[in-house]
């Protein structure tokens, strides 16, 4: 199943609450990029705008932290409602810490685990991540700012993973974030991805919910 997970960051912060009604009668997951200025050379938004998304998202919300010491905000983000909760691998790595280990402190909270790569992380490593992660979000663009370019490394990247959680038999999941839109989304399934990040191609062209349905359709 393709599931869509339009990202807040390209809606109109103005008229959010209308945002995210059609998120609730259209998508299938609400994805809530945060960012801190340091882990991306961005600062998007933090709790004052995931308390009250979360008082009124009538489907599943999907926090992509985009911070140093994402650990840190873990069991606010639970006790929000938050159902997944992916961090960058590169964080966490910088500070000599354990992925695998982050992903078990989140299982144990409750929450679907994953773990985020830029475009420059070697998918190698990330193999390792299918046997315990819940999701693998392979960004296609680098992490830090909507709109930007799809990479088409992103295909291979994705055959890989694919190929690992096939012949581990594991259940993890692909998300792809970064650039998708009505062009690019079928081959990206085909390659095996299962979730889809969008933000400019969900919000830019003023029509969430038809927005959306082109890309169930594409
Ligand atoms: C980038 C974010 C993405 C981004 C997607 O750092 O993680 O979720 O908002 O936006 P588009 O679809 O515009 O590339
Ligand atoms: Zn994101």
């Amino acid at each position: 199943m393709r599931l869509i997970a339009p990202s807040i960051l390209a809606a109109d912060f103005l008229n959010l609450g209308r945002e995210i009604a059609f998120l609730n009668e259209s998508a299938d997951i609400i994805h809530l990029d945060i960012m801190d200025g340091t882990q991306v050379p961005n600062i998007s938004f933090g709790f004052s705008v995931v308390e009250p998304v979360a008082k009124i998202a009538q489907i599943p919300m999907d926090a992509h932290l985009m911070i140093v010491h994402p650990e840190n905000y873990f069991e606010r983000l639970v006790k929000l409602g938050i159902q997944m909760i992916s961090f960058h691998a590169e964080a966490v790595e910088r500070e000599g810490e354990s992925v695998i280990e982050f992903i078990k402190n989140l299982k144990a909270m409750g929450v679907k685990a994953g773990v985020a790569i830029n475009p420059d992380y070697p998918i190698e490593k990330a193999l390792e991540f299918v046997s315990e992660a819940d999701y693998i979000v392979v960004m296609s663009v680098f992490a830090g700012f909507g709109g930007q370019k799809f990479i088409e490394a992103t295909y291979d990247r994705v055959k890989a993973l694919k190929s690992r959680i096939r012949e581990t038999g594991s259940e993890c999941l692909i998300q792809v974030d970064g650039g998708v839109g009505v062009g690019n989304i079928g081959t990206l399934e085909e390659a095996g991805v299962d979730m889809f990040v969008a933000g400019s191609s969900v919000f830019r062209g003023g029509n969430p919910p038809e927005a959306i349905k082109a890309l169930r359709e594409a």
